[in-house]
């Protein structure tokens, strides 16, 4: 039955548009190289999972905030290897960081009805967009210079007056860019904007320290954190938020009312996560090798494409620009699956994202389908 009048049509998933060529790439021996979707295939620390299967909290309601000893995990993470001091008050648990992400807009709406705008990167993850979507909001993309950092100047003041938050993702997906978040940060309190600072790749930061907004103080800003790729955990589902203490309470307590909940043993797997951090620096060293030996392989089989700052994301520019055709050669030929540029927005049309989370002997595959392993 369908009592639907004209309304709301969610759109295509993007990865489900990408079935015919998963087929194409699956004839080849040894199967299909999926490098469509970002989600990690190494293992999360064998403590985590410990944690994750007898923390012994099955029973009763999780705390929505998060524990406290989750929160002061976080906290403390943050502390170690970001440099930055949070108050664990200011530390509140989200289910992944998707979910918040596509939630914010209509949260914030509800507080601030004269306000309809979501403004983001015009080259980023498409839940920036599909959140403002999802809350009847105005999607509007800021244009973003040749490092894929966002052109401030390009923001119309009317806009700004509209918005209900900016987002800005460093370093960012697809492009593996570094943006200023002090100038970001900067930008929301002088035009009175919230700042939402996605820093989900923030450990995998090639060139430089890793940088979060809270550096610039936590007014105004909320930095998003994820557990899914620093721990290869995307499927338990954990991440958090942190910064403005109104915000944070706000968004908490909302949240609270509509049961969001990270579940009780995926808090106490969180907490183990966070507090190690030598499998973080493996994981880096993974991604690094794999990052240079694709650009290698594609190198060598006639497309130059340049390192990422930062994430583990090759962002190859599209031979003769066309994303499609050159998302359709890969398939073909070298059984790779990859991700068409318009997936992040009509500016990555040109491009095609490659993720670097299969295991070696897959990209190993791949140099040898296309001749030059
Ligand atoms: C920029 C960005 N933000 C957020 C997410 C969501 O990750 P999760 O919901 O697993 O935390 C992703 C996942 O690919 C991402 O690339």
């Amino acid at each position: 039955m369908s009592t639907a009048t004209g309304g709301f049509v969610p759109p295509p998933y993007p990865y489900d548009r990408l079935r015919d060529l998963e087929a194409v790439a699956s004839q080849h021996p040894g199967g299909c190289v999926d490098l469509s979707v970002g989600t990690p295939t190494d293992p999360p620390p064998p403590a985590v999972v410990e944690a994750l299967a007898h923390s012994g909290t099955e029973r009763g309601y999780p705390l929505s905030i998060g524990s406290p000893p989750f929160r002061a995990a976080a906290a403390a993470w943050m502390s170690r290897r970001l440099g930055v001091d949070v108050d664990a008050a200011q530390v509140a648990a989200c289910i992944g960081s998707k979910e918040l992400v596509a939630g914010v807009p209509q949260w914030l709406r509800l507080r601030s009805p004269d306000r309809d705008t979501v403004l983001y990167p015009e080259v980023s993850y498409p839940t920036y967009a599909m959140g403002a979507t999802l809350a009847g909001c105005r999607a509007v993309a800021v244009p973003v210079d040749a490092a894929f950092r966002l052109d401030w100047s390009a923001i119309d003041p009317r806009d700004a007056e509209r918005a209900l938050c900016l987002w800005v993702n460093t370093p960012g997906n697809p492009a593996g860019g570094l943006d200023d978040l002090g100038v970001a940060a900067a930008w929301g309190r002088t035009h009175g904007v919230p700042v939402f600072s996605d820093e989900c790749y923030v450990e995998f930061t090639w060139v430089g320290p890793p940088r979060t907004i809270l550096e610039h103080g936590t007014e105004g800003v909320v930095a998003v954190h994820s557990l899914s790729k620093r721990s290869n955990l995307a499927g338990a589902r954990v991440g958090c938020y942190a910064g403005d203490a109104e915000l944070v309470a706000y968004l908490s307590e909302i949240r609270k009312h509509a049961g969001f909940m990270v579940p009780g043993p995926v808090q106490a797997a969180a907490i183990a996560a966070w507090g190690d951090d030598e499998h973080v620096d493996v994981q880096r060293g993974r991604y690094q090798a794999r990052l240079a030996r694709m650009q290698e392989i594609l190198a060598l089989s006639g497309t130059e494409v340049p390192l990422p700052q930062g994430a583990f994301y090759l962002w190859v520019p599209a031979p003769g620009g066309d994303a499609w055709a050159f998302t359709r050669w890969l398939a073909t030929e070298a059984g790779v699956l990859g991700s068409p540029g318009e997936f992040y927005g009509e500016a990555g049309r040109g491009h095609v994202r490659l993720a670097m989370v299969r295991p070696d002997d897959q990209l190993e595959l791949v140099a040898a389908r296309l001749g030059v392993g």
